[in-house]
Formats: structure tokens, sequence, C-alpha cells
């Protein structure tokens, strides 16, 4: 607290990321980035960007990037959106396209940087409760809102919903904007992005921290009509003119040109997934069906409390969230390596024994 503070920041409640340990020994399973590196040709790109260019400012619209991504998913280049993660995009839809006089609508449990957003730009809101199999029901949105967001595959759980069942949530909510955060949808969920054309009032956001292997290096895009893009782009070029440096829009238009590569670090990590999920499921774990980089799962006699712990000192670490109750038992996993899997299946069979 100090008397120098503005006073929304007394009222603000920041989002905790995941740990990031200093340690370098640890199985680090607990902030869903990709257990493989980038593309080489996101290195080479890198590579040729340490040049005099640097005392330059990069491209303020990114424009290389916005082009690379509209030919992956055959768009128009101004359906395309581009900033400094996902996050960064989500921070700019929030304040951009979801703050209106009515309350924005997202699930109970979801990403925990929703609520934090509409904090900082005083956005109310009502968390819809998830049904009891932990899945988003989209009938529950068919009421009154000034806009709906919800990720697909939904975080943590790592649940899909169908392209169908979005649709059906469109064809009815034409008055606000609805958001779909495609941030895991490569692992296994159906996209949106087709939908774009149909809907003036979808937005779909996604990041190249997951799939792309590229978190360290800040990147995420929005796809939507160009009205829901301008809006984005004015609020950013009142913020920062550039979000993304020379290193990000080169790295990343290298790795989404890369879609061999891409396309097989996914194989890898679904593979992985299918095999651990049967195995948690044979040491008595119940593991919610994931169509992510990750699994939600719960154990039938210990506490996630207990389960995170004895794993942590194992130098295993994952993600334990204690709030609401009635996830507390769970854990959220990162599919890493086969290695990886091998590591934490070894320590809770372990840890169970005892
Ligand atoms: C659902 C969801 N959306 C968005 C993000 C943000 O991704 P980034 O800012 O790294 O692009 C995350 C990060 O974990 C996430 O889980």
């Amino acid at each position: 607290m100090s008397k120098f503070w503005s006073a929304i920041v007394h009222e603000l409640t920041p989002y905790v990321p995941g740990e990031q340990p200093k340690l370098t020994n640890l199985v680090k399973l607990n902030t869903n980035e990709n257990p493989y590196g980038p593309s080489p040709k996101v290195l080479a790109a890198l590579e040729a960007e340490v040049a005099d260019s640097l005392r330059l400012y990069p491209d303020p619209t990114s424009a290389k990037l916005v082009q690379a991504v509209a030919k992956f998913y055959n768009v128009p280049a101004t359906h395309v959106f581009v900033g400094n993660g996902s996050d960064e995009v989500l921070a700019h839809t929030f304040q951009a396209l979801l703050k209106h006089d009515q309350p924005i609508l997202f699930p109970d449990i979801t990403y925990s940087f929703y609520p934090v957003y509409c904090g900082l730009y005083g956005i109310e809101y009502q968390t819809i409760a998830l049904n009891d199999e932990f899945q988003i029901d989209v009938s529950d949105y068919k009421r009154p809102n000034g806009g709906i967001i919800f990720p697909n595959p939904n975080a943590p759980t790592g649940c899909g919903l169908p392209l169908a069942e979005i649709e059906r949530l469109l064809e009815v909510n034409t008055e606000s904007v609805v958001v779909v955060d495609e941030a895991y949808v490569d692992f296994g969920a159906e996209s949106v992005v087709g939908l774009v054309a149909r809907y003036p009032n979808l937005l779909v956001t996604h990041t190249m921290s997951k799939a792309r292997s590229l978190a360290g290096l800040r990147v995420g895009y929005a796809i939507g009509q160009p009205p829901l893009i301008e809006a984005l782009t004015r609020v950013k070029d009142s913020f920062n003119s550039y979000p993304l440096d020379r290193f990000a829009i080169s790295g990343a238009t290298a790795a989404i040109e890369d879609k061999a590569y891409f396309e097989e670090t996914c194989r890898k990590v679904v593979a992985t997934r299918q095999a651990l999920v049967r195995e948690l499921q044979a040491l008595g774990f119940f593991v919610l069906p994931s169509v992510a980089n990750f699994i939600f799962a719960r154990h039938g006699k210990r506490s996630g409390d207990e389960l995170a712990a004895s794993l942590r000192a194992r130098n295993i670490i994952v993600r334990h969230f204690s709030k609401p109750a009635r996830i507390s038992d769970f854990l959220r996993i990162t599919i890493g390596t086969d290695a990886q899997s091998q590591a934490l299946v070894k320590a809770l069979k372990d840890i169970l024994i005892h």
C-alpha cells in the first residue's frame, strides 16, 4: 500500500503465473509449455535478426507475421491481429470488446486471468458453473450478457467443446462478442476459425506458446472480422505501438510457416498424453477427457495437496489449485516427453505405496 498508488491499484487482484523455478534438474510439468523446442527454422530466423537493424524500431503492424498467420488459416490479413502473447491480445479484447453495460459470462472453472482483466478494466462478470461432468453447457450461456469468453479446450480441465455446440451458441447470441480462446486447440480440439466469415461477433484467440513451443518469445494472435480487429488495433495503438519486437515477428513467422514441424510436435504430445492417461487410470486416477497438452486428474484416495507436495519432494512439479473446492483434489499435469511421463509415473507409484 502506498499513498502514491492510483485508486485502482488498491483494488487489483493480480494473476499469479505458475512457478518458473531456478533449479534445472526438475521435471517441470506445471505451466503447459511444450517439451520440444521450437522449429529449427525459428532459431535460424532469430539468428538472422541479430544485426545492425536492431537499432531500428520493428514494424508496428507486424505485417510479415500477420500475412503468415492469414495464409496458414486461409483468411484475409484484415482478419488478423497479433500481440505480445495471447495474454496481451486477451487484455485488449476485454477492454475493446467486452466492456459494456451488461456483465460478461465465463465458466466458473476456467483460465484465471479472465477475472483479473475484469478487475483491471472495471468489467462486471457472472460465472457459469461447469456441469457435473466438468463440461461447458452452451445452453447455460443463453442469457443477456455483455460478451462471452471461454477457452476451447477449457483450462484447467482440458475438455473440448464440439464446433457444433459453439455454433449453436453463436446462432442465438448475436448481440455481443463471443471470444473462443483456442490456446490449446491444436492438441485435438475443433477450431472455430472457419466460422469467423459467417459470424461478425466471433473472435478466436491463439497463442504461439503451446503448440509452437514459443512461450519465451511472447506471441499471440486473434482472428475475427475487420470491425473487431480494428477495435483491438485502436486499443493497441493507444497503448504500445511496438508490442512485438524484431525477434518475435521473425521467429513467430518462421514457426507458422513450418507446418510439418508443428504437426509432428503436436502428434508426439498427443501420443504421450494418451499413454499417460492409461498409466494414471491404472494407478487409480480419475482423468477428465483431455484434448489439450495437459490433463486434469484426481486420485480416488489421496488429496491433491498431498500428491503435489510429494511430487515436488521428488523434483516433479505439477499445478495444483486449492480453490474452488470442487477441483482442489485435482492435479493439472502438463504433457512432457515420454521420459518425463515415465519419471512422473514412477514417482506416483512410489508415493502411492506409502
Ligand atoms: C487458456 C489460456 N489462454 C491464454 C493463455 C496465455 O498464453 P500466452 O500469453 O503465453 O500466449 C494461457 C496460458 O497458459 C491459457 O492457459
